[in-house]
């Protein structure tokens, strides 16, 4: 089973892409935000620690981090292959996760930092069920009430504006290293994230064709998720 990075900065689509992709490689879509956030909701001790960091667009810190996605790689489905977003986001991170586990291949999404902002400022989500939607290019039916189950849509609290441009700066200054690392581990394949999710579905697949499964059947259509 392979075992992808999604590399990329806040609001390229790492989470609207991974679910269908994910499924189609038969491994398991990991976010470290995604895990984050539910630790925030559910009030945790790392949940607690982590929640500050999120909402001011920092990252939080590594061996929380760390704890975290140690623990769920260690889960049965995860054990061979898995698809991993939004870590690592460092070098440390990435050191980290190759004491722990194999790479066969980093993604990295790239889009232009205006249309960062633009979909980053209409994304909304739905507290109950973690559905996301985005005002202009992925509205819900009813406008505000998640198509789910009906709840009313919420930002989250970093795509606020003063925590996005946090995020896009830490994403410049932390993350993008890790892309002469990967590259020079010859791992790096470049994505352009522009264009419908669709579009952006099939390059990805292009870049992963040699990695999915033979009895895969044709991709099902992209989910939402964070
Ligand atoms: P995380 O949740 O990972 O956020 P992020 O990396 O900033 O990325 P986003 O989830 O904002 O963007 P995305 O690329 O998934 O875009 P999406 O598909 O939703 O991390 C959040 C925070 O947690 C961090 O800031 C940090 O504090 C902490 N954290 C997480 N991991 C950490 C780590 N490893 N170490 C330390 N801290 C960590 O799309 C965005 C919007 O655009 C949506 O509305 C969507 O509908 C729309 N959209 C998507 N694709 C398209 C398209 N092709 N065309 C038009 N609209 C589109
Ligand atoms: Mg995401």
């Amino acid at each position: 089973m392979p075992r992808l990075v999604f590399l990329g900065p806040p609001g390229s689509g790492k989470g609207t892409q991974a679910p269908a992709l994910a499924r189609e490689l038969g491994v398991p879509h990991l976010s470290t935000g995604d895990i984050l956030r539910a630790a925030v909701a559910a009030r945790t001790p790392r949940g607690l620690e982590a929640e500050d960091h999120i909402r001011a667009g920092r990252l939080v810190p590594d061996p929380l981090v760390l704890g975290l996605l140690r623990e769920r790689l260690a889960a049965p489905d995860a054990r061979t292959g898995f698809l991993l977003d939004g870590y690592p986001r460092n070098l440390a991170q990435a050191r980290a996760l190759e004491g722990l586990a194999r790479v066969d291949r980093v993604l990295s999404f790239e889009l232009p930092e205006e249309r960062l902002v633009e979909r980053l400022a209409g994304r909304r989500i739905c507290p109950a069920c973690a559905s996301v939607y985005n005002v202009a290019t992925a509205p819900p039916r009813t406008p505000g009430r998640c198509d789910r189950d009906g709840a009313e849509l919420v930002q989250r609290p970093d795509d606020r504006p003063e925590a996005v441009s946090k995020r896009l700066r830490v994403f410049a200054e932390e993350t993008a290293p890790l892309l002469a690392h990967y590259r020079e581990l010859g791992l790096l394949r470049a994505i352009d994230a522009s264009g419908p999710p669709g579009t952006v579905a099939e390059r990805l697949r292009r870049e992963v064709a040699d990695l999915i499964p033979a009895t895969s059947s044709s991709p099902a259509p992209p989910r939402r998720a964070a």
